[in-house]
């Protein structure tokens, strides 16, 4: 029987996959769309809480070297330019998908992620593009011009294959280092990989006088070295997760302390020393607990263990209180890994691929693009933003 050809075979149906396919497809080329799982588009179903949060409006090409991370924080200028957080909003509008800015740029649907896969797939059908889904891909041989994909339901030749696997992020919905491996393959490097935006946990000390917390959500502002983020804080079973934490899990590394100042928005010495003035009979942990939830408060109240009336603390005495609310130095021991990270920092390395098209420098026809590509945006619809972006990029090429 004779291969199959395409003129182009996108591996991964993900958000930066479709895009390319959608964009190839217009363009009226013969697109076939490949993946393992049964579904398109699963990490976009669980996405934003099921909400999806589909772009930022902040993350175009001006944010793009402050709030996307690789070896190369420029990489992703001219893609991000290219597409920007308008364009896709005006596809979501067009579908008639109703949507909302939540906090800080942050774009979410008002009912379900799965209006975006609806409207992915219906874009794909109008473009032409043939989906397969459940299909395995055993391998990608280039003997010579033509690409030549080994899958489970037979050989397919190609003039052009864009890798769109993603990252190694929660296996169990089909994430593999299928793309890095191929990279590799082909003679690409791949810098190194570890969990983003994931929850960070604690020796079993620390842990255990967290752990009564569990629940407790506060804004906070948590820093690591120069990078802060203000968002909410959450205290889990495990450690600390929340906004805050996610985005600085993508800059800690294993050895460092993180900073929490649980009083973003005040002074917490000029706090307590109003407090030492207005009302001195009162226990430090019950002036905590007017500015603090109730249970973070004693659990701060007791590590001090500085028992009496605020009205006879020192000034010294108040610092360390002081210290130990807005200068509180924590150390995980770790992050919950990939089992509940959202993406994967590092990938294929952006010295081998065109920043404009996202083609491998050295083998013509094969491009990678969205989260498999070392490039790794912040919480908050920046990697969706790069998945379109990167995606729309080669699909004007491919
Ligand atoms: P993506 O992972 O979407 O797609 C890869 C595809 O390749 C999958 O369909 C997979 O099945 C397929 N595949 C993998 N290996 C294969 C193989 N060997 N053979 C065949 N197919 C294979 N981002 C954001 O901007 N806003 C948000 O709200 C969220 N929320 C969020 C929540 C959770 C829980 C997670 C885990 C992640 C997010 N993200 C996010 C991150 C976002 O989901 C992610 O960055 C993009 O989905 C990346 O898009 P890609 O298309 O590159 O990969």
């Amino acid at each position: 029987m004779a291969n199959e050809h395409f003129g182009v075979v996108v591996l991964g149906a993900g958000a930066a996959g479709m895009m390319t396919a959608i964009e190839a497809g217009r363009r009226g080329r013969s697109v076939l769309l490949l993946d393992h799982a049964r579904n398109p588009g699963e990490k976009i179903r669980i996405s934003g809480g099921g909400r999806c949060n589909f772009t930022n409006v902040h993350a175009t090409h001006t944010t793009a070297r402050e709030r996307f991370l690789g070896q190369n924080p420029r990489f992703a200028l001219s893609a991000l330019s290219r597409y920007t957080p308008e364009n896709f909003t005006a596809m979501v509008r067009r579908h008639g998908i109703a949507y909302h800015e939540k906090t800080l740029g942050q774009l979410f649907c008002d009912n379900s992620a799965v209006e975006i896969i609806t409207m992915l797939v219906s874009e794909l059908r109008r473009a032409g593009v043939t989906m397969r889904l459940g299909c395995e891909i055993r391998g990608v041989e280039r003997p010579a011009e033509r690409f030549e994909i080994d899958t489970s339901d037979g050989r397919i030749t190609a003039d052009s294959v864009v890798v769109a696997t993603g990252g190694k992020s929660i296996p169990k919905m089909g994430a593999t280092n299928f793309g890095y491996q191929l990279a590799q393959k082909f003679g690409l490097r791949v810098t190194e990989t570890r969990p983003a935006l994931v929850p960070l946990t604690f020796e079993p000390g620390a842990l255990e006088r967290l752990k009564p917390l569990a629940g407790v959500s506060t804004p906070a502002t948590v820093s690591h070295a120069k990078t802060r983020f203000d968002e909410a804080l959450l205290f889990t079973h495990r450690g600390l997760s929340g906004p805050a934490i996610l985005q600085i899990s993508s800059y800690w590394r294993e050895g460092d302390a993180i900073v929490v100042d649980l009083l973003p928005d005040q002074d917490a010495m000029e706090m307590l020393q109003h407090a030492r003035a207005t009302t001195p009979k009162l226990a430090v942990q019950t002036v905590l607990g007017a500015a603090l939830p109730r249970r973070l408060a004693q659990m701060l109240g007791e590590s001090l263990a500085l028992p009496g009336m605020i009205g006879d603390f020192s000034d010294k005495k108040l610092q360390i209180v002081a210290d130990q609310v807005s200068n509180w130095r924590l150390k995980p021991v770790g992050s919950e890994g990939y089992r509940t990270a959202e993406v994967t920092l590092g990938g294929v390395d952006t010295r081998d691929l065109d920043a404009k098209t996202l083609e491998a420098r050295d083998v013509p026809g094969l491009y990678f693009i969205g989260e498999v590509v070392d490039v790794t945006g912040w919480l908050g619809g920046y990697n969706f933003q790069w998945a379109w972006a990167s995606g729309f990029a080669a699909g004007q090429v491919v």
